[in-house]
């Protein structure tokens, strides 16, 4: 079964089509950071009209790569939720209104549980696993027991895990966007200069939540007060050791996880899972089975989309016509899709 996937929930304008949730045909990815760069920001206004304009190309390109006519498509998908409202709407209209014009099923999907189905587009990965979800916009550390039904196991309380990246790059002026920059940076840097405080592992209800409001002071405020004797202060250096404690605080309550939980196989999901820090840290690790997404797959994409749709087209599981964006991630300990 073939299946357009189109997304669109923040700055990439993407589509792809999937066979049987796993073979990818194409997979195109227009991202508007020229657009956005100015401001060193997403401007949402200036990424729904972007969607906006490139949406039809963009889904061409797709078939086009994919060598398939638009009536060889089985079925559409789009992310719904969470994301920004204007550009959510963008996408998930018109694969609706494409869907319905040619008689095919449609799927509302979640942009978060699709990035933790990314590394299955390269293989299968038996649940129940731990997901590390960390984005611009989200960091859940969850169970996952299938791929539409995770538990909440930790969330941020303050800036998310990209987030996080995003504003110290830009303070520093590091470049946009900021995770990618820092990471680069940072391989060139010491990342003992500066030792940042980490913040306390909580117990109880909390004790997978992670913050980083107390590391962003620190690392913006208060910067050569962390300084380690014989140090210098260089950009490099600044990144190295600031990507290193915003990745340790995001171990340390997966490692948590592993131990209460028994589970030892990790997946990973989201754009910061393309970090290179993250990505060696967890690698090493022999008593974990650890799956990434090729960085390819890492920031957003139409793939990802039309893989986990394909899971719920083939329980029978479509959307209806008058489905709504939603710009939140549903806020309930079970997140389960109703279909
Ligand atoms: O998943 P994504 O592409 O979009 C959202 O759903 O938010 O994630 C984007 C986030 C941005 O905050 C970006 O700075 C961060 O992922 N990011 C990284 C890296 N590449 C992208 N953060 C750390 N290291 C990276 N290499
Ligand atoms: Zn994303």
């Amino acid at each position: 079964m073939k299946i357009l996937g189109i997304e669109t929930s923040c700055d990439e304008c993407a589509a792809a089509i999937v066979e049987d949730g796993r073979h990818i045909l194409s997979n195109v990815i227009m991202t508007q950071i020229p657009l956005h760069e100015r401001y060193q920001g997403v401007v949402p206004e200036i990424a729904s009209r972007a969607h906006i304009e490139w949406i039809t190309g963009v889904v061409k390109r797709a078939l086009f790569e994919a060598g398939i006519e638009p009536s060889s498509i089985e079925g559409v998908a789009a992310t719904a939720m969470p994301g920004l409202i204007g550009s959510l709407a963008v996408g998930l209209s018109f694969a609706k209104a494409l869907a319905w014009s040619m008689k095919l099923p449609f799927k509302g999907v979640n942009h978060m549980l699709a990035h933790l189905y990314a590394p299955q587009l390269i293989e299968p990965i038996d649940y129940p696993f731990l997901g590390l979800l960390v984005s611009g916009g989200h960091t859940i550390l969850c169970r996952a027991e299938d791929f539409n039904r995770i538990e909440v196991l930790g969330r941020t309380i303050d800036d998310a895990a990209g987030e996080a990246f995003d504003k110290v790059a830009k303070y520093y002026g590091f470049g946009y966007p900021g995770g990618a920059a820092i990471d680069n940076l940072a391989e060139k840097g010491d990342e003992k200069a500066f030792k940042f405080p980490m913040p306390s592992l909580h117990k109880g209800e909390h004790r997978y939540d992670v913050s980083y409001s107390g590391l962003k002071t620190a690392v913006i405020y208060h910067l050569s007060s962390y300084l380690r004797p014989g140090a210098e202060v260089t950009p490099e250096n600044i990144a190295a050791s600031f990507r290193k404690t915003a990745i340790d605080i995001l171990l340390s309550r997966l490692y948590r996880a592993v131990q209460d939980t028994g589970i030892n196989t990790v997946v990973v999901g989201g754009g910061v899972a393309a970090n290179a820090y993250l990505r060696r840290k967890l690698e090493v690790k022999q008593d974990l089975y650890v799956y990434f997404p090729p960085i390819s797959l890492c920031g957003d994409n139409g793939a990802m989309v039309a893989g986990i749709a394909w899971h719920y087209f083939q329980r029978g599981e479509t959307d209806i016509w008058n489905l709504a964006p939603n710009s939140r991630f549903a806020d309930f300990k079970w997140h389960q899709e109703d279909g």
